[in-house]
């Protein structure tokens, strides 16, 4: 495993399992067996609705609590200065743990992001969250947060992924401190098709997941692929014993597209209020 340090001078592990659209079931089978293969970060949030099974795969695990990361985050309806502590006890509650290794910021929402952020602040003063940090934030984001944040964000997480590189975004977080975590690191399973990774996968003899996996882990960026199968839990793991070529490295940020598989920070606002 390889670790970035974050501002709090924490050291967070660089590979972890996610868990979004995962059912119970699968939620709880597939963090048993990521933490026994050596997965030692979970990424969770209220809103994928799992904390529990997340909780009882840890339990089921037999590693100890101390020895793994968990993470999860406040959803956008719950946002808001006494909202958010709510969210955070109702959190704990279904994980049934007594503190979170990392809180976050699911989306930055204008109107309730900043109150979200001070609560967020004192849950991290009061020692039960290790770290905090906020996802889906660009760059107008933080200098808007830090209008009234007394603690900055130690980590960003934002879809990154070969065809969305995020170069820029990453150099900006990065200059301030702040660690870039990959959500949809593999597109969300869209780009495995990928002709150009898959050959450079067959020069290393891995495959196309575990070339972008480790593009990204080459770029010290933290990321946390998601499968239900444990060959593919097993495959994702197995990414710290080679290395890329900077030939390699460039090529695969040269197929950046900024093509999203998810949905755009400027306008998530607008895209879940159609949804609802
Ligand atoms: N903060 C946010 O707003 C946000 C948004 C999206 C995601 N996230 C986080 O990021 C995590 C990962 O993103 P994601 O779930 O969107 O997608 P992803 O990790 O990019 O891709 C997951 C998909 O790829 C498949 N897959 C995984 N490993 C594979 C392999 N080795 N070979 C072939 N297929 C493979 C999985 O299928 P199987 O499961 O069937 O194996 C699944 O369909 C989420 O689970 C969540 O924790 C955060």
């Amino acid at each position: 495993m390889e670790y970035k340090k974050l501002l709090n001078e924490t050291r967070i592990p660089q590979l972890g399992l996610g868990v979004w659209q995962m059912s119970d079931e699968e939620a709880i089978e597939s963090v048993e067996e990521a933490l026994k293969i050596g997965y030692r970060l979970i990424d969770t949030a209220a809103g994928y609705r799992n904390e529990a099974a997340v909780g009882e795969g840890v339990r089921r695990s037999g590693i100890e609590r101390e020895d793994i990361w968990i993470a999860t985050k406040v959803r956008n309806s719950n946002q808001g200065y006494r909202e958010t502590f709510q969210a955070f006890e109702a959190s704990l509650k279904e994980l049934q743990m007594d503190y979170v290794d990392l809180y976050m910021v699911h989306w930055p929402v204008k109107a309730t992001v900043k109150e979200t952020w001070r609560a967020i602040e004192e849950i991290y003063q009061k020692g039960l969250a290790k770290s905090i940090g906020v996802c889906n934030f660009h760059a107008h984001h933080l200098e808007e947060l830090m209008e009234t944040a007394k603690i900055l964000p130690m980590i960003n997480q934002v879809e990154l992924h070969p065809l969305l590189s995020q170069v820029d975004l990453t150099e900006y977080f990065e200059s301030k401190g702040i660690v870039i975590e990959a959500y949809s690191p593999l597109g969300n399973g869209q780009i495995l098709q990928n002709e150009s990774i898959e050959k450079i996968a067959q020069k290393y003899q891995k495959t196309v997941a575990q070339i972008i996996l480790r593009w990204e882990i080459q770029r010290g960026i933290v990321t946390i692929p998601k499968s239900v199968h444990k060959e593919r839990i097993i495959q994702n793991f197995e990414v710290f014993d080679f290395t890329l070529s900077d030939e390699d490295m460039f090529a695969l940020s040269a197929l950046n597209q900024n093509q999203r598989v998810g949905t755009d920070p400027e306008h998530f606002e607008e895209i879940f209020a159609k949804k609802k």
